[in-house]
């Protein structure tokens, strides 16, 4: 086969990302923390401990970052460092979030900073946390000195962390702390006050940085009736979509609440949204009518699965997602794409066939704007503990030490070149060379 070359458009950010409770270590205001010194909440009851050293040293996978040759990373804030008691603001760790940011412009790595990525400060869990109506006013105050200390040197805010993973891992799966605590009722509760807390942040940040740009990050999944089932089952699945998939961003789009019933109003919601991230990992079938689990953890023959069944590694299901995005609009950026591979095994077919489905989108102009692969290094996987590795970097939780893997070499060309190459395919994925290049002249160039 001829040379070949998928290239990006230069503005493309190519990045990595990570979230503060999983990397920074010793997150013990946080109600994570707690949860994870009771029994059997964590998968083999492992420990976040020092998690991947950020708070030490985040400037060393930084410096690996550069070397990587990319240009941004997503990041998160601890809402329980910097707000450790209501009201009480810890001067101390502001500075430590300063000189990270800084640590990242002086490399050249444009941070994307998430306001609240999964975990809370105890204190707000004993008034309710999302739950509770308090909740929208503690975030605005919140969001309102991150703006205020740190504001100048973050170009890129996530407000809130994919809410509806959060609504239901915690309060219908009991998998995230406080268990089950609140079920349904919770649940209802939840949503639209995790509206009303990105709306306040989206509204708090603008107003004193018009610039910046303010979006949410979405986990989007591929969620479909098995080949052949019936038509009640493809409706019961379509539905199923829209209420995981489509439900928020309808509601930020339009500034009104659509689940349960109803279509209630909320103030100050409507398009307040300037990008869409995209967190995309796997597909899944959905048995409905319900015949055992409603979201089935069986593939079909042949399926390509991660680690710890995780999920089906299922390259066309960015570029649908994407598709999915184009209604609502905005400039769209992956902020988070990756696969739980220990071993390294799938890894690098994994980021060249999602990365050629990005390619693909952006050669139909759909406004792609970057790429953020989850994770830059291995990190605490939330109840999975330690068990799922997602790093382009090893790491040796006893002794932190680190290793790049060989997907993350791979990764590192793809950064410096800005494009998928032939050559990398054959060093690296030799059997994809003909799905990733079919069909394509030799250089393919997209603006
Ligand atoms: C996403 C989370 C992120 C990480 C990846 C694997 O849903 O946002 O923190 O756990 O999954």
């Amino acid at each position: 086969m001829a040379k070949a070359q998928l290239l990006f458009p230069p503005d493309f950010l190519w990045g990595t990302a990570t979230a503060a409770f999983q990397v920074e270590g010793n997150n013990t205001n946080s109600d994570w923390w707690a949860w994870e010194q009771e029994d059997g909440r964590i998968l083999h009851n492992h420990k976040s401990g020092l998690a991947s050293n950020w708070w030490a040293d985040a400037e060393q996978d930084l410096d690996a970052a550069t070397e990587m040759g990319t240009n941004a990373h997503r990041l998160s804030l601890e809402w329980s460092r910097i707000e450790p008691e209501p009201s009480v603001f810890d001067a101390a760790a502001i500075a430590r979030y300063r000189e990270i940011l800084q640590a990242m412009h002086d490399r050249d790595i444009e941070p994307m900073v998430t306001l609240h990525h999964f975990s809370n400060p105890l204190w707000l869990v004993e008034k309710g946390d999302f739950s509770s109506q308090v909740v929208v006013d503690y975030f605005q105050r919140y969001t309102a000195k991150v703006v205020d200390k740190l504001g100048d040197l973050i170009p890129k805010w996530i407000t809130i962390n994919e809410p509806m993973v959060y609504v239901f891992m915690r309060y219908l799966a009991g998998v995230f702390p406080a268990g089950k605590q609140g079920g349904w009722s919770g649940a209802l509760r939840a949503i639209p006050n995790l509206l009303c807390c990105h709306a306040a942040a989206y509204h708090t940040i603008k107003e004193k940085l018009p610039e910046a740009q303010v979006g949410v990050a979405k986990n989007m999944v591929v969620l479909q009736a098995r080949p052949g089932s019936s038509a009640l089952s493809r409706w019961g699945a379509g539905r199923l979509s829209w209420l995981f998939n489509n439900m928020w961003l309808d509601s930020v789009m339009n500034g009104r609440l659509y689940f349960p019933v109803g279509r209630r109003k909320i103030p100050n919601l409507a398009g307040s949204y300037d990008f869409l991230g995209l967190n995309y990992y796997t597909r899944f079938y959905v048995n409905l009518p319900p015949v055992g689990d409603l979201i089935s953890q069986e593939w079909e023959p042949g399926a390509v699965v991660s680690d710890g069944n995780y999920g089906e590694v299922y390259p066309i299901g960015l570029f649908q997602m994407i598709e999915a995005l184009l209604p609502y609009k905005k400039p769209i950026y992956i902020t988070e794409n990756g696969v739980p591979d220990k071993e390294d095994r799938l890894r690098s077919s994994f980021i060249m066939t999602h990365l050629r489905e990005v390619w693909r989108a952006i050669s139909f102009n759909y406004p792609v704007m970057g790429y953020y692969h989850w994770s830059l290094v291995d990190n605490f996987e939330w109840d999975r503990g330690w068990t799922q590795r997602f790093g382009l970097i090893e790491l040796d939780v006893e002794t932190q030490e680190r290793r790049l893997r060989r997907s993350g070499r791979l990764y590192q060309e793809i950064c410096h070149s800005r494009s998928l190459t032939s050559q990398q395919a054959q060093k690296y994925a030799p059997d994809l060379l003909q799905t990733i290049f079919r069909g394509e002249s030799p250089t393919q160039v997209v603006h």
